[in-house]
């Protein structure tokens, strides 16, 4: 097989970079590990930002976004025991759009099938080769026959567990990470959400986050130890723990049910640097994580696959390299602003077991300063919705 861009990987990044390709008339191949309907069972990020929108209206897989997601012109922050607001809307003139990021992933390979590009999936053993010469190429096997694809780039969208990054020799690649001493306990109930906004709430047991994909299906956090067996959490331990992280009238008003999901996801901050290496680019998840308190996981994928295709776009239409030169400054520079983010939020909100009662109220001098000043609340709201690109 032949084809000009070689992208492992068909979850938010892999897929977006395809259409992006697409639509300018490059040719792409997917090689996805996995099947269609596991990638599409995993239950991940919800919150778009609308540059994340924007990207997938141009791409025109924009329209069941648009006819089922929920937009939201702000979120509250509990602690204190009182709610308090950040009005997106009136601080910074945007919004964030609330849409599974399976139901995205749906839209964009339904989109890819109705246009005929190719995706293999179960595409095993897959191997980068050569992409520090002229002729990259990759090789897999697809139902036990070894095949070859050859390219002339490779896009590493393969996230954080992926070939791509441990493709590259450790000495080519600089590595920056924080681990953090909890994880998020998730849940997917068929219960109406608790409020018709987010709450971010950040009390004495610790982080919850009461999120929901629709008007009747809720996504609920809890923090746990980063360690914690999920055997241990039954759905109605889960149900009174999160009551008592939130404020009585929410508690009051929640709605319990049977999980129809449950997961711990570890909470970590990792940059690898730098983004290209010859004729791979890393994008997304495979060169970067952020803890998902800002929500913003997804949305940076979207954001280097945007770089990403317009370097492409340039380097095929006019034969630059300009672009693909400066594809790696370009997207580490709102990376590292969303890694900063995502840190702050984490730290700001989360019980650290290490925590002095220094930190604790150093914390909560800050969100009681969060809470009373617009120009801080602006700043939230701005990394929130998303920075320009
Ligand atoms: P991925 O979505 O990881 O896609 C990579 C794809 O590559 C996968 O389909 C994988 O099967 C495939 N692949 C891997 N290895 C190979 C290989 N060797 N060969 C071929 N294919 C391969 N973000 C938020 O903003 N909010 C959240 O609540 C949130 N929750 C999360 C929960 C979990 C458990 C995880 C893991 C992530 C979560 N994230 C969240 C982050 C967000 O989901 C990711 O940032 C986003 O999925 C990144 O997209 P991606 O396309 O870069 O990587
Ligand atoms: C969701 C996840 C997040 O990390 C976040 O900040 C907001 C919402 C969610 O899964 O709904």
């Amino acid at each position: 097989m032949r084809t000009q861009v070689a992208i492992i990987g068909s979850g938010p990044a892999g897929l977006l970079l395809g259409q992006l390709l697409h639509g300018a008339g490059i040719d792409a191949v997917i090689l996805e590990r996995q099947s269609r309907d596991y990638v599409l069972s995993r239950i991940r990020a919800g919150v778009l930002e609308d540059g994340t929108v924007r990207l997938l209206d141009a791409v025109g897989a924009g329209a069941r976004l648009h006819a089922e997601g929920l937009p939201h012109d702000g979120f509250e922050l509990l602690f204190g025991g009182r709610r308090h607001r950040i009005d997106l809307q009136r601080l910074t003139g945007r919004r964030v759009t609330i849409y599974g990021q399976t139901e995205m992933t749906r839209d964009l390979m339904d989109l890819r099938a109705s246009e005929g590009a190719a995706t293999v999936f179960e595409a095993k053993d897959v191997a980068l080769h050569d992409f520090d010469g002229s002729k990259p190429s990759v090789t897999f096997t697809k139902d036990g026959v070894a095949q070859r694809l050859d390219c002339e780039f490779i896009a590493g969208c393969d996230g954080y567990h992926g070939i791509s990054r441990a493709s590259v020799p450790g000495s080519a690649m600089q590595i920056f990470e924080r681990g953090y001493p909890f994880g998020w306990l998730g849940i997917l109930a068929d219960v109406p959400p608790v409020s018709h906004e987010l709450i971010y709430a950040g009390e004495e047991r610790g982080f919850a986050l009461c999120s929901m994909r629709s008007q009747s299906r809720s996504r609920y956090y809890v923090q746990c130890a980063a360690d914690e067996d999920i055997a241990n959490w039954p759905d109605e331990r889960f149900w009174d723990e999160l009551r008592l992280r939130l404020d009585p009238a929410t508690a009051e008003a929640l709605v319990t049910g049977p999980s129809i999901e449950k997961s711990i996801a570890p909470l970590r901050s990792f940059v690898a640097e730098p983004m290209r290496f010859g004729r791979l680019f890393l994008a997304g998840d495979a060169a970067h994580i952020v803890p998902p308190t800002g929500a913003k996981g997804l949305n940076l994928a979207a954001s280097d696959v945007h770089y990403l295709s317009q370097a492409l776009i340039d380097y095929f239409g006019e034969r630059s390299s300009a672009g693909i030169d400066a594809y790696s400054a370009k997207a580490l520079a709102r990376v590292w602003k969303a890694e900063r983010f995502s840190w702050w939020l984490t730290s700001l909100m989360h019980h650290f077991p290490q925590d002095s009662a220094f930190g604790r109220r150093i914390q909560r001098a800050e969100l009681d300063y969060l809470a009373g000043s617009d120009h801080a609340m602006a700043a939230l709201a701005e990394n929130y919705v998303g920075l320009p690109y």
